[in-house]
């Protein structure tokens, strides 16, 4: 229980710290309330948002107009670029068909031909009669399988430039001779003659031919004397070779 004097100065107390609070309370309210500072701060503040505003404005013109400036000049790149492209396919396509060009015209000379090559040996007879085919039998080789040993004809493969010889060795006896010739599509290309009175005696006939595919080589007998072949001799063979020389 508080005595009298001391509710009495209770009371004192609190009426003190009413009147403090009062006054501070008026004494930070004055300058502010008033309607003046309110309008004058309320004005500021527009002003303020209005320049802001502004500023804002300008930046995004400025930026729009770099987005533009940026957008023009990658059209422009986009466009040169395409351009660029287009001239070197278009320079690319003119290389092409000058190597094109140079390919067509070299590959005859390029192209991988089969090796062709042979030699046959051994006529079939030791008379052959006058401006009949001198038929050799006997295939020692044949790459390209262009020899027929039943005709005595050789057959060009592919085109090209050949060289072809004939061989022809004497029956000795006396006075044998035969007068020979190449013959390449139908035509004389080379001719010789082989004659002797007692001994064992060859010569050869020799040409290069440029033959188109499929045309023909044979040796021809154009005279002889009798039976003026040797056959089958060890020593001395009567032959017909060819080869692509390109
Ligand atoms: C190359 O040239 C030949 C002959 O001029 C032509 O026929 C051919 O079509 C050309 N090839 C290409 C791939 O252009
Ligand atoms: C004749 O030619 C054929 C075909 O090339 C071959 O098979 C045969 O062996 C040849 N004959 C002789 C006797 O060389």
């Amino acid at each position: 229980m508080l005595s009298h004097s001391e509710l009495k100065m209770e009371l004192r107390m609190n009426s003190f710290i009413i009147l403090i609070c009062l006054l501070n309370h008026l004494v930070a309210c004055e300058p502010q309330c008033s309607k003046f500072d309110y309008e004058e701060k309320t004005l500021a503040k527009m002003i303020r948002t209005e320049i802001l505003v502004e500023q804002v404005m300008s930046d995004i013109k400025q930026l729009k107009q770099q987005t533009n400036d940026a957008v023009t000049s990658m059209e422009k790149l986009k466009t040169e670029l395409r351009e660029s492209i287009q001239s070197m396919h278009a320079e690319n396509a003119l290389k092409f068909e000058e190597y094109n060009n140079t390919i067509m015209k070299w590959k005859d000379r390029i192209e991988i031909k089969p090796d062709v090559v042979y030699l046959a040996k051994d006529p079939t007879t030791q008379s052959p009669s006058h401006g009949s085919a001198i038929i050799f039998g006997t295939t020692m080789y044949d790459e390209s399988q262009s020899y027929d040993n039943s005709s005595g004809t050789f057959t060009a493969p592919v085109a090209g430039v050949y060289a072809f010889t004939a061989q022809m060795c004497l029956n000795p006896g006396s006075y044998t001779f035969i007068y020979y010739e190449i013959v390449a599509n139908g035509k004389k290309v080379s001719n010789s003659l082989t004659y002797d009175k007692d001994t064992n005696f060859c010569n050869t006939a020799q040409s290069f031919v440029a033959l188109d595919n499929g045309q023909t080589v044979h040796v021809s007998a154009l005279s002889t004397s009798a039976v003026p072949l040797r056959q089958n001799h060890v020593y001395e063979w009567c032959t017909f070779s060819g080869i692509l020389i390109r």
